[in-house]
């Protein structure tokens, strides 16, 4: 109760008042507003998406030493979920992908025409990929590409009649939210390029500001859950992940990212204690990566 006080303390109220609204709505037909994405300090920053995909794969190396950097050349890229400002696909297209669809039911295209939109935000992205990997196109062409290169799919991925197959598939908190998640992954394994490397941060907390990030969670069942919180969450573990990206053809490897076992108190339910152990029910981010078979 403190964190969230202390939470919506920080917090414009017009922001409170939109994720509520949001909250209420369970993100159905809702789309991310201006206001929240460019006062967002969040959404904004425009050094998060090599932040993340730099720390992501710094922390699978540590684990699997044998694991080679994406390499976006030449690449058809996906990203589901990718947020308001177009996740990864800037980044992806300073690194010479072909193509890069975001697939993002909240989409607002709104962003395009926003003075911050190429005036703040991807400036301040370009300079710091000419930084980090040199100059390798002048800002001109980089504002191009990113127009050409560039597709947001509004909607969900069980929605949509796009059919292009993809050679790396990324997601970033998003797989958590994904319902249903095995008939979605089951889809974008028929689609995807036989080869294709994936990495996907998923966080299986309560994604509410409470105490602990499991609070609630394991001292219910998961039809209660839903009941008292919404859906905003699926409740699969990382074990079920597993198994629904197997089902898809995918070879995955999960590299855990952090556990949050400190601090939890509540007594489990049977119902989560008899399908999953220790690791799994403590394990709060986890990075999944691996490839697509040649075969199912
Ligand atoms: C926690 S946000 C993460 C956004 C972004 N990846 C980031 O790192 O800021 C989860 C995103 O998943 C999107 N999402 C929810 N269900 C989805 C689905 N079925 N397919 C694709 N995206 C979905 C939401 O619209 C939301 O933008």
């Amino acid at each position: 109760m403190k964190q969230l006080l202390r939470r919506l303390w920080n917090t414009p109220p017009r922001q409170v008042a939109n994720a509520l609204m949001r909250r209420l709505s369970r993100h159905d037909s809702q789309i991310y507003t201006l206001e929240d994405i460019f006062t967002s300090p969040k959404h904004t920053r425009s050094q998060r998406p090599y932040d993340f995909l730099h720390r992501y794969q710094a922390i699978i190396r540590r684990h699997h030493p044998e694991w080679v950097d994406l390499d976006f050349a030449g690449k058809r890229v996906l990203e589901s979920g990718c947020g308001p400002l177009l996740g990864w696909g800037p980044l992806a297209v300073y690194l010479g992908c072909s193509h890069f669809v975001g697939v993002e039911p909240m989409f607002n295209p709104a962003v395009f025409d926003h003075p911050q939109w190429s005036g703040r935000y991807l400036l301040n992205l370009y300079r710091d990929a000419v930084a980090l990997f040199g100059q390798r196109m002048g800002l001109e062409q980089f504002l191009q590409q990113v127009r050409e290169r560039i597709t947001i799919l509004p909607t969900t991925h069980l929605a949509s009649s796009w059919s292009e197959p993809f050679d790396i598939w990324l997601s970033n908190s998003v797989l958590e939210h994904v319902t249903p998640l095995a008939e979605t992954l089951l889809q974008l394994g028929a689609l995807a390029a036989p080869g294709c490397r994936f990495l996907h941060a998923v966080d299986f907390g309560n994604h509410r500001a409470t105490n602990h990030p499991f609070d609630d969670l394991y001292t219910i069942s998961p039809d209660i859950y839903r009941q008292r919180f919404g859906s905003q969450i699926n409740l699969h573990r990382c074990s079920d992940l597993r198994q629904f990206f197997q089902d898809a053809g995918f070879q995955t490897q999960l590299t855990p990212y952090y556990h949050a076992r400190e601090c939890y108190t509540a007594t489990m339910l049977p119902w989560w204690r008899d399908r999953y152990d220790e690791e799994t029910l403590f394990l709060k981010v986890g990075l999944f990566h691996g490839f697509r078979s040649a075969t199912t």
